[in-house]
């Protein structure tokens, strides 16, 4: 791997609440700039709150307890993430680390269109842009994501859900980020609308090269598109490899459990779980 554009060492972060909750637990990750570093586990096991902590968003009663956040752009001198402050930070998210939240689609304002509510990223992140320039980049931005820039006068209801979801990567995108944080970017939409996000995100990674942090409980997704692939069971990272190497040889009891409910396209069907029977049972004689 080249060197990390993102490092998380030994990450830990608690919800303290009347019975506190670590939701992270001592997690490392490493991103490559251009990667897609795929993260997998059940519901509830942490992945949101990496997912905001990386991204400085966390509120209380989330609190980070251990572990360190570095940002390595172009071998630069190493940034301190969670040592930001004010000015800093407003510098540093959005502009180097973007992120389309889980249920996003469903967070645009409903009573603004499409064009206010991206030309805000540019507003609100002070991007020098005058009103035309606005203008011209958020017409731009829509049609990157496949969308016909005609939809800029667009109320978030005059649109489909998987077209509201690409608004949301377009706002992601519209800072040109080094690392755009997806969690459960795809999970609301139907496979065929899925697919076709998912070939996108991957075709603009191609062309921009940001990385991508990309969040699922669906590791048959997560292989198929992800670089390497880490998987979390409660807080903790339990394994993480190419997605090759977690396809091919699983380490981890639970990965193999991951991996084992779901259907191969390939190969036999697994030994426990639905059987499929096309045609009618025998019938013994009585
Ligand atoms: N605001 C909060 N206060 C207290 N506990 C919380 C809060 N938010 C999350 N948690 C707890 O932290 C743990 C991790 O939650 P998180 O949302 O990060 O999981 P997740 O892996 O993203 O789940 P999902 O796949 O359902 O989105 C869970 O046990 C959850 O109940
Ligand atoms: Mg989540």
């Amino acid at each position: 791997m080249s060197a990390p554009l993102l490092s998380i060492d030994d990450l830990t972060v608690e919800y303290r609440t009347a019975r506190p909750v670590r939701a992270v637990d001592h997690v490392s990750i490493e991103i490559a700039p251009g990667e897609i570093f795929g993260l997998a586990g059940e519901s509830g096991c942490g992945k949101s709150t990496l997912a905001y902590a990386v991204t400085r968003l966390l509120q209380p009663p989330a609190e980070i307890v251990g572990g360190a956040i570095r940002w390595t752009p172009d071998g630069a001198d190493p940034l301190d993430v969670l040592g930001l402050d004010g000015r800093e930070l407003r510098a540093f998210r959005w502009s180097e680390i973007s992120m389309v939240f889980q249920g996003a689609m469903n967070a645009l304002n409903p009573v603004h269109t499409v064009r206010s509510q991206i030309e805000d990223v540019f507003v609100d992140h002070r991007s020098g842009l005058s009103r035309t320039e606005r203008r011209a980049r958020a017409e731009e931005l829509l049609a990157t994501v496949g969308i016909d820039p005609r939809h800029l006068t667009s109320y978030p209801h005059e649109l489909s859900g998987g077209m509201r979801q690409r608004v949301m990567i377009a706002i992601a995108l519209a800072l040109r980020p080094r690392l755009i944080v997806m969690d459960e970017p795809t999970t609301a939409l139907d496979v065929v609308v899925q697919r076709t996000i998912l070939d996108e995100i991957d075709r603009l990674r191609s062309e921009l090269g940001f990385a991508v942090l990309f969040i699922t409980h669906d590791l048959g997704l997560l292989l198929e598109i992800s670089d390497r692939v880490g998987i979390m069971l409660s807080g903790r990272l339990v394994e993480q490899g190419s997605s090759r190497q977690i396809q091919d040889a699983p380490r981890h009891d639970y990965t193999q459990h991951l991996l084992r409910s779901f259907p191969s396209l390939r190969g036999d069907m697994p030994a426990t779980g639905t059987r499929y029977v096309d045609r009618e049972p025998e019938r013994r004689p009585s």
